[in-house]
């Protein structure tokens, strides 16, 4: 009866407070900050950030998520030169890793929607079922980015060590013994607030053969921002304006 609700609360209205995740196993947060509880319908990873201390933001410490590994052993797993699937949605409840997937769906609300999902009007406006897109459709959305460090502490990730890849690179390294430390990352472009995404997850590079390093950009943060706000109200995005395209990062070693 409780998800009868939530998903009720999420479909009407208060779209304001429904952000999104990427869930998968290996994610910190996975069952909410108290690593003692399980929370089927946590959405304590999805709140965004905006604005905060580095020390506030860094992997959601201002809700204690970096302080709430996975499980031993459980990592999100990245084949090198493959590809790794993550589900974004509003909750937890609203993805396989809960209930049986019973209320999960191709898109992050859990409920239905057209293949070519888009706001009222021509040109569209943004899409008003679901603010937590921050988008009109399709083509105006902005990426979603991972980035991997090769430390396994979350408390030895910096931003110098910490490299966005987006789509798995071939000669990505294999990671120490307790895995490394990943982030997904997002940038929503307009259709709301300004906010960023910043969510960590234990992982490791399978089936490489590599040996070569990573060499390491981060904005919307209080300090250490190494780039410039444009002064239009443009939205910083993980898109080709900004020097991220599509496809595999090849260009992220030394
Ligand atoms: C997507 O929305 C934008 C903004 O309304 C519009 O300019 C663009 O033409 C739309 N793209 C498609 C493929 O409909």
């Amino acid at each position: 009866m409780f998800i009868v609700g939530l998903l009720a609360l999420a479909a009407f209205g208060n779209v304001a407070n429904a952000h999104t995740a990427a869930f998968a196993p290996g994610m910190y947060c996975h069952g909410g900050p108290d690593p003692s509880q399980d929370n089927p319908h946590t959405s304590d990873a999805v709140v965004p950030l905006y604005n905060l201390p580095r020390s506030q933001l860094w992997f959601q410490a201002d809700r204690g998520c970096d302080r709430a590994p996975p499980a031993p052993g459980v990592f999100l797993e990245l084949p090198a030169g493959g590809s790794f699937t993550v589900e974004l949605a509003h909750n937890r409840a609203q993805t396989t890793l809960s209930f049986n997937g019973e209320f999960a769906s191709d898109w992050p609300d859990g409920q239905q929607h057209p293949e070519h999902w888009k706001g009222p009007g021509n040109p569209p406006d943004c899409i008003q079922d679901d603010g937590a897109m921050h988008t009109n459709n399709q083509s105006m959305a902005a990426g979603t980015a991972f980035a991997i460090s090769y430390a396994s502490d979350i408390s030895a990730v910096t931003m110098e060590n910490l490299v966005v890849f987006t789509v798995l690179p071939k000669d990505l390294p294999a990671c120490p013994a307790d895995g490394c430390t990943c982030a997904w990352l997002w940038v929503p472009k307009g259709c709301g607030e300004r906010n960023m995404y910043m969510q960590g997850f234990k992982c490791k590079v399978t089936g490489s053969t590599s040996t070569r390093r990573l060499a390491p950009a981060h904005p919307l943060e209080a300090e250490g921002n190494n780039i410039e706000l444009p002064s239009n109200g443009d939205f910083v995005s993980y898109s080709p304006d900004w020097g991220f395209s599509p496809g595999a990062q090849n260009d992220i070693f030394v």
